[in-house]
């Protein structure tokens, strides 16, 4: 069997999706997946890219639904990708399709900094699968945040948020962190009142807010913009990738020969499924139908300063938070979905290409050292085996995502 998965993702996937996904022979899954939630249904349409967003309306139009508050909202209807099972949402900010307008417009807003040039979308880009490039975000005063912009692509499914933080688990919550953090200073608002007098002229927000909170007089709060936010970074779904029509839909053609042995690869020797395995290949992965959340992070072996494992001050990873030494350099499994536009790579930016990812890996870690997860190990890669890898790499490219007008710039 070529598209030899592990394990667990099987058993994942069979949770969610039943036996036609485990088997292998997916197509058409997408209509059939069933749900955890009582009466909710998958979109069926297959389709289109990431949620159903037939009911959107225009925005500024939403005078209509939000003043006669009789109707109830229609339902939100997740369209999932094949094998993908329906993600996981705090029961206190159910999915619609106008919080997800309102936190489409909340998230490119750069009105949402101190000197109104810079948004969520400063580091977050969606032509570049919502990364920025560079190795270290800039705040929008100058200031370097010590680690990378991670990409947003399936964030709905993380076990736990931010490159080593097992305590940050809800997107509503972190979303307060760029707009008011100080360490760095990444959009340099002050506080609620300072957010909302931003924004307090601006009229397609009454709208927005009117649709999204139709029961609540002054729907225009931090929660609110907080649950908006949150809300429409769920619906950045990547897995519409050649891959995918591969793997799920038994397209043969959808990716070429190359990548085919690539992934074959990427299971063996690379053994690279260990930690990058499921739909979005992160072991740092959670939805609603599973029974607990873990929040896996390792240490690969970009560092070892002082022969004991030691990382660069600032950067050490689950260690900063646990305090434990034996967390030095422990970081969260990145998805790997569009891994070829999100250069570069690591959570400090530091190994530029992916081949120079395979070469970090392929050496058991560039650094080494005591504390390397023990299923980094060393392997042998031929030049045709790079070029493999990458042609699998590149199978992971969702154009879908990276163009949909959904998940785009509304203003
Ligand atoms: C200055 C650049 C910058 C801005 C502006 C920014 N981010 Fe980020 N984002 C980052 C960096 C850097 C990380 C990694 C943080 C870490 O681990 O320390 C990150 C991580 C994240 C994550 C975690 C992703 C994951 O897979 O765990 C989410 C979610 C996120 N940002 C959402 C947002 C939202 C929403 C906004 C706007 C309210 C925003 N970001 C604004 C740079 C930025
Ligand atoms: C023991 C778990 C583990 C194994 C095995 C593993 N990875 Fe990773 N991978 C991680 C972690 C953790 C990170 C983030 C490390 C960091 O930033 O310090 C990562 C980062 C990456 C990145 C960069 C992602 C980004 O957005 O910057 C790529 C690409 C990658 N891994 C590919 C691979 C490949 C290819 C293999 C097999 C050859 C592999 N990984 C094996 C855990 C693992």
């Amino acid at each position: 069997m070529p598209k030899t998965a592990p394990l667990v993702w099987l058993v994942a996937v069979a949770a969610c999706h039943g036996p036609t996904a485990a088997s292998g022979d997916a197509a058409g899954d997408a209509s059939s997946s069933s749900s955890s939630s009582a009466g909710s249904d998958d979109g069926s349409s297959g389709d289109a890219h990431g949620p159903d967003r037939v009911t959107h309306g225009e925005p500024g139009s939403g005078g209509e639904s939000s003043s006669g508050g009789d109707a109830p909202p229609p339902q939100w209807q997740w369209s999932l990708p094949p094998g993908f099972p329906e993600p996981w949402v705090p029961p206190d900010n159910p999915m619609s399709t106008a919080k997800v307008e309102l936190g489409r417009h909340l998230f490119y807003d750069t009105r949402l900094s101190v000197d109104g040039s810079y948004s969520c979308a400063s580091c977050h880009q969606q032509a570049l699968a919502f990364t920025d490039g560079h190795a270290h975000a800039q705040g929008v005063t100058g200031q370097q945040h010590p680690r990378s912009a991670m990409s947003l692509a399936n964030v709905a499914y993380a076990g736990s948020l931010a490159w080593a933080n097992p305590a940050l688990l809800e997107l509503e919550a972190h979303a307060l962190g760029p707009l008011f953090g100080t360490t760095p200073i990444e959009q340099g608002l002050v506080d609620e009142a300072d957010l909302l007098a931003r924004i307090a002229d601006e009229p397609r927000y009454d709208a927005l807010f009117a649709d999204a909170y139709p029961d609540e007089e002054k729907p225009r709060t931090l929660a609110h913009v907080a649950q908006a936010i949150a809300a429409f970074e769920r619906t950045i779904i990547s897995g519409r990738a050649p891959f995918d029509r591969w793997f799920f839909e038994g397209d043969e053609s959808a990716i070429s020969e190359s990548a085919k042995r690539g992934w074959a690869l990427f299971n063996f020797p690379g053994q690279c499924t260990y930690c990058h395995f499921n739909f979005d290949y992160s072991d740092s992965t959670y939805f609603a139908s599973l029974p607990e959340r873990t929040t896996p992070f390792h240490n690969t072996g970009l560092y070892d300063l002082d022969g004991a494992g030691a990382y660069p001050e600032g950067n050490e990873g689950l260690m900063r938070i646990t305090g434990d030494p034996a967390d030095m350099g422990k970081f969260k499994s990145p998805t790997l979905r569009n891994i070829a536009v999100t250069a570069p790579y690591m959570h400090d930016g530091s190994v530029a290409t992916l081949q120079d990812v395979l070469d970090h890996y392929a050496a058991g870690g560039r650094a080494g050292g005591p504390l390397v997860d023990h299923r980094v190990k060393p392997f042998a890669l031929k030049p045709d085996e790079v070029a493999d890898f990458l042609a699998f790499f590149d199978s992971l490219t969702d154009e879908a995502l990276l163009t949909d007008p959904a998940l785009a710039d509304p203003w």
